[in-house]
């Protein structure tokens, strides 16, 4: 009994966030280890990517052969191609002739990396502001948002695409890039293009932000938004500091960077840690005696988690195995409950089934549409994965205070349903986040966010900064809620957020 449950949950896979596990700390004396299994951390990874049903044919996307000269790679510094994919249904759009763009752009700051992005113009006007959208993992691609998210256009069971009524283009000129180096199309010829912590992740994105501004000089007065979920929670601070820091210091284009926003991030990772027993405890998922014996293990993660801040690598990685155990052990208890969305189930290794993302984008037509040539599609890198661990256990939080500081709005929203990063979890940094607003954000009252009339999450704010849990809705809002995903987006850009029960209606075409 003991060890179907352990081989059951050995490997746990998050999208966008994947959460491996050690069961040799783990494992209690009377828990028998199955004999086969093999816990290296990239076969660990591998099995997380294989529960989102995704097989990618390559475990980074390292490409030592000829680029296909028919390749947007193999041109320029920065090389964008406007596309155009049959569609079904209805753009809901005023405007005639939808831009949407792929493109390639060479990392200065690397031996040869290209990192691969897509650009969608706005469906209603280009001065509506840019977004940015970056997915987790690490080391999934951000193509798993766009299609099955907020992406202008979802793929149908029959591989067909069908315009999204709910796409965050109908508000925003969106950017879709994969990113770390070796993730989706995103590659390089040199393995030491595979970065291992937030500035080599934030210098290449905002390297390629300079160029896309560049190349897109009408954008560039436009308001700016830095998005994404999971652990892009540790992306986002990184990368909105580093934006940032270029402006104040003049250093290239000046990004008129208004903001950010976290879907079920994982940002603080000592609060959130702390927080999987009582979030657990509170679903019902374990018994009060279960959280109790449970949080027994908190204290030696806590003191794992400070010597990473002081240590970093090896000790990061042992942070990250001595608090992952939290993790596993409330797996152990819970079952077969897909730790997204804990209404539903995994069936075997199965959460999620996004096969059809690799099947859509390795279709021949697709890939020459998108002008990516021979280069692979790596849905999601178990080496990039790996390559992050001693970045997993670093706490985000502190570069926040600064940036309220200087008003940038900072939105953390998580649907309620998700366990590996839950909205407890996020509400617990939140709250203690130490910036001006602390102490009036803690007292201000917690509203009904309003959606059709409806109370479609609870959300408090104060000043910039807005917390929202969403009703119904597991790891990946913009999928579950995407009405109410949209709405957020859109009010929150506006300034609107903040007011209770702000109902801006967004109609479906
Ligand atoms: C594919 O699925 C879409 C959406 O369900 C549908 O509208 C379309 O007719 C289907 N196409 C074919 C060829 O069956
Ligand atoms: C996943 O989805 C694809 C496409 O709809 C389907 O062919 C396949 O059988 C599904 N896989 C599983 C294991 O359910």
């Amino acid at each position: 009994m003991a060890s179907t449950s352990l081989s059951k949950h050995s490997f746990l896979f998050s999208l966008l966030l994947f959460f491996s596990t050690s069961p040799f700390s783990t494992a209690s004396p009377s828990k028998v280890l199955p004999l086969t299994a093999d816990f290296s951390p990239r076969t660990r990874a591998e099995r997380l990517i294989r529960g989102l049903n995704l097989f990618p044919k390559e475990t980074v996307n390292i490409e030592t052969g000829d680029v296909d000269p028919s390749s947007l790679a193999s041109r320029g510094k920065i090389v964008e191609r406007r596309f155009q994919l049959p569609l079904l249904g209805k753009s809901g759009s005023s405007i005639q002739d939808l831009g949407h763009h792929a493109g390639y752009y060479r990392l200065p700051h690397s031996h040869a990396a290209r990192m691969f992005y897509f650009f969608f113009e706005s469906r209603s006007s280009t001065n509506d502001p840019v977004v940015i959208w970056l997915t987790g993992g690490p080391g999934c691609g951000s193509e798993l948002a766009l299609f099955y998210e907020n992406g202008p256009f979802h793929i149908a069971n029959n591989l067909s695409l069908v315009w999204n009524d709910y796409g965050w283009d109908k508000v925003s000129n969106l950017i879709f890039v994969d990113q770390p180096t070796g993730t989706g199309f995103s590659y390089s010829s040199d393995e030491r293009d595979v970065r291992h912590d937030e500035q080599g992740v934030s210098n290449d994105l905002y390297d390629f932000l300079q160029a896309f501004f560049a190349a897109h000089p009408e954008l560039v007065k436009n308001d700016f938004y830095i998005t994404g979920e999971s652990y892009a929670g540790h992306y986002i601070p990184a990368f909105a500091a580093r934006v940032h820091q270029g402006n104040k210091a003049k250093e290239g284009i000046h990004i008129n960077l208004k903001g950010f926003a976290i879907g079920n991030g994982l940002t603080d990772p000592e609060i959130q840690y702390e927080a999987y027993t009582d979030y657990a405890l509170y679903m019902r998922l374990i018994t009060q005696s279960d959280h109790d014996s449970i949080n027994e293990m908190l204290p030696e993660c806590k003191q794992a988690i400070k010597q990473c801040a002081t240590q970093g690598g090896n000790a990061c990685v042992t942070s990250y195995e001595d608090c992952t155990s939290i993790f596993n052990k409330i797996m152990d208890i819970a079952g077969d409950i897909n730790y997204y969305d804990i209404r539903k189930i995994c069936e075997g290794d199965l959460c999620y089934n996004f096969s059809n993302l690799e099947t859509f984008l390795n279709q021949k037509t697709v890939r020459d549409a998108l002008g990516v040539g021979n280069i692979e599609f790596v849905s999601c890198s178990s080496t990039v994965y790996d390559a992050m661990l001693t970045d997993w256990m670093k706490n985000l939080e502190t570069g926040i205070p600064a940036l309220l500081e200087d008003e940038l709005k900072v939105l953390i929203y998580a649907g309620e349903y998700d366990l590996i990063c839950n909205w407890l979890g996020n509400s617990n940094w939140v709250h203690a986040m130490e910036w001006f607003g602390q102490k009036q954000f803690g007292t201000s009252a917690t509203v009904p966010y309003v959606v059709d009339g409806a109370e479609a999450g609870l959300m408090k704010s104060h000043g910039p900064l807005t917390f929202l849990k969403v009703h119904n809705a597991g790891h990946m809002v913009p999928m579950d809620q995407p009405k109410a995903a949209l709405q957020m987006l859109k009010s929150w850009m506006a300034g609107q957020v903040a007011m209770a029960g702000a109902d801006s209606e967004i109609a479906p075409s």
